[in-house]
């Protein structure tokens, strides 16, 4: 259980996060999205302990991070944005050091069932200088893993890694998150809709929005959008449509192709339909075009933006 009330962070006359509330659960990924500068970092750092917050409280597992910090970190396992490694140490001993670093008994075993955990475990006598981006990444997680902290944060646990790492380190983490708490912060919007049960964005310091990525993908839409294929040529098509009541917008695409939105609740595709066979048109095809969630994200950050520019 992670939560967060009011929290804010200034360096010096900046600040990098601006009164942030939430939580999160057990059993639950969270995802932390937001765009660089976003504030993910800083938050992620208060909750482990790393530093503390200008105002504002937020516990782990019941334990408030200022002041119980100890608590916290037994019971938190961070991997950072880059991970200190000690390249010339082998995986084995580097976790074991960790482990000792932890005070943890029978350290030994807590590394090994790590290293099944993570898929290292023929590479535990490597060298880490020696390992790909992607395979110390794992050892990062491992050594967020060794303690079986009840929270996990995890700072863009899957960037630099081609896509083969990627799904791996992510079936990983969907792993380990079931009967854990995981923050996981990343840019890439389609990870955090796979991986994550919710998604928090911010910007500038600010919540801009919290919700499940299925919810976001259409209550933010505001409006349904439909691509239509025709044979030939659309000009007459989009000046028709454009006439019907209740069209948003429409316009050709490329030849053959057109787009229009209307209000949700309104479908006017049928319409649509008819007046394209009534035109002695050929319709191809009519589908409709969900906002990506990498368009409502620019959408949100934009209109923050924006918001933000008319203050000043
Ligand atoms: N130690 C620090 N001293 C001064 N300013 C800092 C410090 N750490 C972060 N900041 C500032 O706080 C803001 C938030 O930074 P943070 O690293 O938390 O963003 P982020 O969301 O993690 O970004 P990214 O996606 O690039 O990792 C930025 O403006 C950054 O310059
Ligand atoms: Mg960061």
């Amino acid at each position: 259980m992670i939560r967060v009330e009011e929290l804010t962070k200034n360096f010096g006359s900046r600040r990098a996060i601006d009164n942030l509330s939430f939580e999160a659960r057990q059993g639950e990924i969270l995802g932390f999205l937001g765009p660089n500068g976003a504030g993910k970092t800083t938050t992620m750092r208060i909750l482990t302990g790393y530093m503390p917050p200008s105002s504002g409280t937020a516990t782990i597992a019941g334990y408030d991070v200022v002041a119980d910090s100890l608590n916290v970190r037994k019971r938190v396992g961070y991997l950072p944005e880059t991970v200190p490694l000690y390249t010339d140490m082998t995986v084995f001993d580097y976790l074991k050091f960790m482990s000792d670093l932890r005070h943890l008994p029978n350290a030994e075993d807590a590394v090994a069932e790590t290293l099944e955990q993570v898929g290292l475990i023929d590479r535990a006598e490597g060298y880490i200088g020696n390992l790909s981006k992607g395979m110390r990444q794992r050892v990062g997680l491992a050594q967020a893993l060794l303690h079986k902290p009840e929270v996990l944060i995890l700072d863009e646990p899957t960037i630099g890694l081609d896509p083969a790492q990627i799904i791996e380190v992510r079936n990983v983490i969907r792993e380990v998150g079931q009967e854990r708490t995981v923050l996981l912060s990343t840019h890439i919007l389609s990870e955090a809709q796979q991986l994550c049960d919710r998604i928090l964005i911010i910007n500038k310091g600010k919540i801009v929005v919290e919700d499940t990525p299925e919810n976001l993908q259409s209550r933010l839409t505001g409006a349904e959008r439909v691509q239509l294929r025709v044979r030939g040529e659309t000009a007459d098509l989009v000046q028709k449509i454009s006439q019907m009541k209740g069209i948003q917008t429409v316009q050709g695409i490329s030849e053959g192709l057109l787009e229009f939105q209307f209000a949700p609740g309104n479908d006017l595709r049928p319409e649509v339909a008819r007046l394209v066979i009534q035109s002695n048109s050929d319709l191809l095809e009519m589908r409709s075009i969900n906002l990506s969630l990498e368009e409502i994200f620019l959408q949100l950050t934009r209109d923050e933006a924006e918001l933000a520019g008319e203050g000043e």
